[in-house]
């Protein structure tokens, strides 16, 4: 099997369920985990799934993921919006990457329809909710059969 799809999520996606779920849902951060998990298997691939409110955490998981994932799927909630560090971590990964967000931020405030994640990224899934992380993984597995 090929080395894991690394799944990481930034700051404020541990409140999934009851964080503004108008915007993003009722189905918790659990709950996205499993779908990827299982969307993963049945493509038979593993998932590493993290969630960080640490800018600096996260970049430690995408350092770590030049050696040991075959992917990247990254919701960098707020920090895709600021953070050139995570940008500059993305870009020396040396794996694919897919961008992810469960609400569709072009459609949102000004400020959001922008993301530096974009620039590493090959692709983006958004607005499709827990289905963008499915449709995210489901795309990173295909760049690394
Ligand atoms: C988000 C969109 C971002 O603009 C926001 O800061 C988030 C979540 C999403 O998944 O829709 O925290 O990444």
């Amino acid at each position: 099997m090929p080395k894991p799809i690394y799944v990481l999520s930034g700051p404020n996606l541990n409140l999934l369920g009851t964080r503004e779920p108008e915007i993003y849902g009722h189905q918790t951060l659990e709950d996205v985990r499993k779908a990827c998990e299982a969307r993963a298997a049945s493509l038979g691939r593993e998932v590493v799934f993290r969630q960080s409110n640490h800018e600096g955490e996260l970049i430690d998981w995408i350092q770590e993921a030049r050696d040991k994932a075959s992917a990247l799927v990254i919701n960098p909630a707020g920090y895709g919006h600021t953070s050139i560090a995570i940008l500059d971590a993305l870009k020396a990964a040396g794996v694919p990457v897919v961008e992810c967000h469960l609400s569709n931020p072009a459609a949102r405030e000004p400020f959001r329809r922008r993301t530096y994640v974009a620039l590493a990224a090959t692709g983006v899934v958004s607005g499709f909710g827990l289905a963008s992380y499915e449709l995210a993984v489901e795309a990173a597995a295909g760049l690394t059969r």
